[in-house]
């Protein structure tokens, strides 16, 4: 480590500043000073100098090169081809087994690389209700389950209100199976690749119906700019490739929930729809 002589007080201090900023991971031993970075000139040039009228020009002053920049890691671009991967590989997996290996080795969502864990599903496969959110937060990324955090205990008490637990009826994934740095809103691409093995995800599980936990996993899953306020506690169907239709019920995030505890009335009536849901379907 570089010595940074800082006080102990002004380190807590600072981490605390980078935590508020969002920076609330290490992802490397030594912090990288790009300002000490060469700047990426990559050819010789020459220039003319202004000579006087008279004088001798001098010879040209060749600009040196500044030292080639230190080979990067290649950083997968984030195309419509990557999407298109995505689904080839997701669509070739016949069981969730066959599915979660698959991600495990997809290199195509840039996420991976910053993210301790995949976090592909947790609960009982086969269960009636597959509740589907947006995307792996810190203790999710170092434990690789999906809701196990704050948000994820509340998700749980919850459903077992209902009478129903990850352990016996519940099937639990996030539209992105690695944590975005920082909880920063996961880009389109990242969600567009990862969508792909989440549908097929749904398709392989086959619940009797699936719930949508937070405006990001609405809207992605059910590809609308609709916001989650008016949608929440409308059941849809969700029509997949296989021609698999699930009713679905979009709801608010457990985290918004803990933000705005007046919603949770709200998602209590939600979950009372999903009982009745599943009675009327003879799933309880
Ligand atoms: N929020 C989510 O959407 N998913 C998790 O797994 C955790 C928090």
């Amino acid at each position: 480590m570089s010595d940074l002589s800082l006080a102990p007080d002004a380190a807590a201090a600072l981490l605390r500043w980078y935590v508020d900023q969002g920076l609330d991971e290490a992802i490397g031993e030594e912090a990288v000073d790009r300002f000490a970075l060469p700047s990426p000139v990559a050819v010789t040039a020459s220039v003319t100098p202004m000579v006087a009228p008279g004088a001798t020009p001098a010879a040209p002053t060749p600009i040196r090169p500044t030292a080639p920049l230190p080979p990067r890691a290649p950083v997968p671009l984030e195309s419509p081809q990557l999407v298109e991967d995505a689904r080839e590989v997701a669509r070739k997996a016949t069981s969730i087994a066959e599915l979660e290996a698959a991600v495990r080795a997809f290199e195509g969502c840039a996420l991976k690389r910053t993210a301790k864990n995949t976090v592909f599903a947790d609960g009982v496969i086969g269960s009636p209700v597959m509740i589907v959110g947006e995307a792996p937060g810190a203790d999710e990324d170092r434990l690789g389950k999906p809701f196990v955090g704050v948000s994820g205990q509340l998700m749980d008490r919850m459903f077992d209100a209902i009478g129903m637990s990850r352990e016996r009826d519940l099937y639990i994934t996030n539209i992105l199976f690695w944590r975005p740095p920082g909880n920063r809103t996961p880009t389109l691409a990242e969600q567009a690749i990862c969508l792909a093995f989440t549908r097929r995800h749904i398709e392989l599980a086959r619940p009797k119906l699936l719930v949508l936990a937070g405006g990001t996993a609405v809207k992605a899953v059910l590809d609308t700019t609709e916001g989650i306020t008016r949608l929440r506690g409308k059941w849809t169907t969700l029509r997949l490739d296989d021609g698999t239709e699930v009713p679905t019920l979009p709801t608010f995030h457990p985290a918004y929930l803990l933000r705005t505890p007046a919603s949770k009335r709200q998602s209590w009536w939600d979950l009372l729809s999903v009982d009745k849901k599943l009675k009327d379907l003879g799933a309880r």
